[in-house]
């Protein structure tokens, strides 16, 4: 079977978060699987782009309204990813730093999708399913199916897998001229709310949909930023997928970040290590429990709520831990941990900005990471951890619910806890010292942990499921 990723992220190319590490990993594991699985990203300027060797496999020309572009397609020579890899170039509108956060984002991925279908609309065979992700793909579906120029596109079935469905793409009909002609009666699939909403659309067109956990796709139900009533109205062709994780590229014992490998039968003295160099570098104390947390600071994942947790745990609980935070995002929360490291002087860290190294050095590192998220689809983060050895504490929520189980309940291994309030956050740091303060259980736990198997084996199976039912 021929599959076509299209996304706007993909490790190690371009990645902002988890859709990055996911199509970055599911078309290795579905070409391992003897299926042909290829990924189209746009061509950003990335360090990835500068440091490999590219073919131009495509040529062509097509328009937003009015406006005509060239554009080009070039595929990465080695297929070094285990995939084959292709860019679209659109001079002046892909090929720039970052991968969002444009105020022209509406216009650069739509130019993007309809170069997509441009481009595949010329080829000599027709691919077995196009598998798009989040909604800077979402108009994909749409375009194959009721556009006059792309239409004839229409037996190909399309599958989207929703990552994060509290982003949606929305853009005025002001910018309707900018979608290639497309059949006047369909219109409705395109509009949301008095917007045209690229997720909602993709939802109604894609032949398939799905989510990155079975109890998110379960929550989008009662909390999708307005989308609600569609998925109870499309539940029939939609499921829930959990992620895996790239067992390759996320192992301890031979992970190429990090200096020091252990696996589960050292996991005590190979931490301690990485705990001592960690702790060393970021002037923490190694003889307390180390929590840390690592992501995105919005709302979302409840970054807001860490430097109260934190003001608390030191209040009632004592000065008895570390805290290590790496993350970057809403300026407020980011001058908020600075300020609170500034405040405490010892015990707590703040590293702003995005570092992939030091992300995998702190998983190796830390005894405990902290997800209280409002809102998490899947979460990778707890599966890295898992995986590391790190304790994960998260909330009940998503993907967390499915990948975590308290370790006061049956063959349970982290900590739960149900609100994303600033009490339950620290009663579960507070509960999770308990379980420090153990070491003979904290050890089982962590050689436990480390032997869970969340690879993409079983996911990516699952996915093979799906489209030979289309
Ligand atoms: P999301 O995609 O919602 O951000 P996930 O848990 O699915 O959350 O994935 C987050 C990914 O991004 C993980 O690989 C995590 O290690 C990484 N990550 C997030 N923030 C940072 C950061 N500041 N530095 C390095 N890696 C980060
Ligand atoms: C999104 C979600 C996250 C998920 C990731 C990969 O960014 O917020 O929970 O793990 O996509 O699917």
């Amino acid at each position: 079977m021929e599959i076509i990723h299209v996304s706007a992220e993909c490790y190690p190319v371009a990645k902002v978060g988890g859709l990055g590490d996911v199509v970055g990993a599911l078309p290795k594991y579905q070409q391992q699987l003897g299926h042909t699985a290829k990924v189209v990203l746009p061509m950003y300027r990335t360090a990835f782009l500068y440091r490999h060797d590219w073919e131009v496999v495509h040529k062509g020309r097509t328009h937003l309204g009015n406006w005509w572009f060239d554009y080009t397609v070039i595929k990465e020579r080695t297929n070094e990813l285990g995939f084959d890899l292709y860019l679209i170039d659109i001079y002046g509108l892909l090929d720039r730093e970052g991968v969002y956060g444009y105020s022209d984002d509406a216009e650069r991925f739509t130019a993007f999708q309809v170069a997509f279908v441009d481009w595949v609309s010329q080829w000599r065979h027709r691919p077995d399913v196009v598998h798009v992700h989040d909604h800077h793909t979402g108009l994909i579906p749409f375009f194959m199916q009721y556009t006059y120029d792309y239409g004839h596109l229409k037996g190909i079935p399309t599958v989207l897998t929703i990552h994060n469905a509290q982003y949606q793409g929305w853009m005025g009909w002001d910018k309707g001229h900018l979608l290639p002609r497309y059949d006047a009666w369909k219109a409705g699939l395109l509009e949301w709310k008095g917007t045209i909403n690229p997720l909602a659309c993709a939802v109604r067109s894609a032949w398939k949909v799905t989510t990155v956990s079975p109890s998110y796709m379960a929550e989008l139900k009662y909390n999708s930023n307005g989308l609600e009533a569609l998925f109870e109205y499309e539940k029939g062709k939609c499921s829930g997928i959990l992620n895996g994780i790239d067992a390759q590229v996320w192992d301890p014992a031979t992970d190429t970040y990090l200096a020091t490998h252990y696996d589960h039968t050292t996991v005590r003295e190979g931490k301690a290590a990485h705990k001592k160099a960690l702790c060393k570098r970021f002037q923490l104390d190694p003889s307390k429990p180390l929590f840390i947390f690592i992501g995105r600071l919005v709302g979302e994942k409840a970054a807001d709520l860490l430097p109260a947790v934190v003001g608390d745990c030191f209040h009632y609980i004592g000065r008895s831990m570390n805290f290590l935070i790496l993350g970057s995002g809403d300026p407020n929360v980011e001058r908020h941990l600075a300020h609170v490291e500034d405040m405490v002087g010892k015990d707590f860290r703040f590293y702003k900005g995005y570092n992939e190294q030091l992300s995998h050095e702190m998983y190796a590192g830390a005894d405990f990471l902290l997800m209280p998220s409002r809102v998490e689809p899947c979460g990778l983060n707890q599966m890295y951890a898992l995986r590391y050895g790190t304790i994960p504490i998260v909330r009940n929520t998503g993907g967390l619910r499915d990948t975590v189980v308290d370790f006061e309940d049956w063959q349970g291994f982290g900590v739960r806890f149900n609100d994303a309030s600033v009490g339950d956050i620290t009663h579960a740091i507070y509960r999770a010292l308990k379980l420090y303060g153990d070491p003979e259980q904290f050890g089982t736990i962590q050689e436990r942990i480390m032997q869970i198997d969340h690879s993409w084996e079983s996911s990516a199976h699952q996915y093979l499921t799906i489209y030979p039912a289309l």
